[in-house]
């Protein structure tokens, strides 16, 4: 349930365009209920895992620091680097379809996108007009200047997360539906190496301000330390290949430095990109192409 009242879509009456926004809410937080792998209808199965977007997007999209998704439409078209060209919110939705969730991409004129676009709409009607809002994407955390400790990760995985994800870091099912209680981190059912999520940067940042669930930006449990050694041994584990990784990011340059698949445009190894250190990899990007990374 989102926290503020202002983004709850149960008091919507049934008009046609509410209808819309509370079936984009439905899918966005019940996602596998109707186009996941066992929704029952072979035609709409577009995901290919069981997650729902609300399993990284916290409180349907209104969370801040997990990927808030408050102003994003006022955000878009934006340039995207993994495509190297402008990218409508569409396609930025279907880039979570096609990596997050393990699936393909939702048909653009579909009532299925254009629900999750009508909820987005909603969601953005007190933004301003620049997209701007406090809260958006992830925390910046210091990413430490070594690779990661996977020994360290497991004890704390151990530690602070076993209790919900499991020791096999499947989560657990929700009773009935095709969903989750508790997401998995890792194995078939998880999001494939292409997902923001399978980058330990972008993973620790999400920890750091939403993990062991309840903690928030204000008030945070972990180290960043910490949610670094967590994240690398979260996605240190297998999960689905991404189909036509190699051609993400037509402008290698442009490539985030903790992406955990090749093609790369330096010559650090791939299990560097995985684990760190990250800083050599980012500083020779600035030395020799000029190019500032964060992620
Ligand atoms: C496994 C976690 C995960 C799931 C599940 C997921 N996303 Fe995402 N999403 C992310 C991450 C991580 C990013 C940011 C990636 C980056 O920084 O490159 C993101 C970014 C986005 C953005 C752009 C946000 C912005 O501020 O620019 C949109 C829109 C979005 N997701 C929609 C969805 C929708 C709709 C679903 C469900 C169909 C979904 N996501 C499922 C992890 C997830
Ligand atoms: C009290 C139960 C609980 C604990 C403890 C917990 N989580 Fe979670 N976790 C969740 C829930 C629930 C979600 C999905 C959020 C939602 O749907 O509202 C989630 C989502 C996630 C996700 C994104 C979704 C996915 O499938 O990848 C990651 C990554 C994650 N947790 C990592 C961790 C880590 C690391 C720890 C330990 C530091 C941890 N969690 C501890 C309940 C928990």
């Amino acid at each position: 349930m989102p926290v503020d009242p202002r983004y709850d879509t149960s008091g919507l009456d049934d008009s046609e365009e509410n209808r819309m926004i509370k079936y984009g809410y439905e899918l966005f937080t019940h996602t596998p209920r109707y186009i996941g792998p066992e929704n029952g209808d072979r035609q709409m199965v577009y995901s290919g895992n069981n997650l729902a977007c609300n399993n990284c997007h916290l409180k349907a999209g209104t969370k801040a620091y997990s990927g808030m998704l408050i102003g994003v439409i006022n955000r878009f078209p934006q340039y995207r680097g993994r495509e190297d060209k402008m990218g409508t919110i569409e396609e930025r939705i279907n880039g979570c379809m096609e990596r997050s969730m393990n699936g393909r991409v939702l048909p653009v004129n579909g009532k299925e996108m254009q629900a999750f676009v009508s909820y987005l709409k909603w969601l953005n009607r007190f933004a301003p007009e620049d997209g701007k809002v406090e809260g958006t994407g992830y925390t910046e955390i210091e990413i430490p200047e070594r690779p990661v400790d996977l020994e360290k990760g497991k004890k704390l995985f151990a530690a602070n997360c076993v209790v919900c994800h499991g020791e096999d870091g499947q989560g657990q099912r929700l009773k009935g539906t095709p969903g989750y209680l508790y997401p998995p981190l890792w194995g078939d059912d998880s999001y494939n190496i292409g997902a923001g999520m399978a980058r330990v940067i972008t993973a620790a940042q999400f920890i750091k301000t939403n993990m062991p669930f309840g903690v928030t930006y204000e008030n945070p449990l972990l180290s960043d330390e910490e949610c670094y050694d967590l994240a690398g041994y979260i996605n240190q584990h297998s999960r689905p290949q991404k189909p036509h990784s190699e051609d993400d990011f037509p402008d290698l340059r442009k490539k985030p430095v903790s992406t955990p698949y090749p093609p790369y445009a330096d010559n650090f190894s791939v299990h560097q990109h995985q684990v760190g250190p990250f800083q050599p990899i980012m500083e020779y990007y600035e030395k020799k192409y000029g190019i500032k990374k964060n992620k």
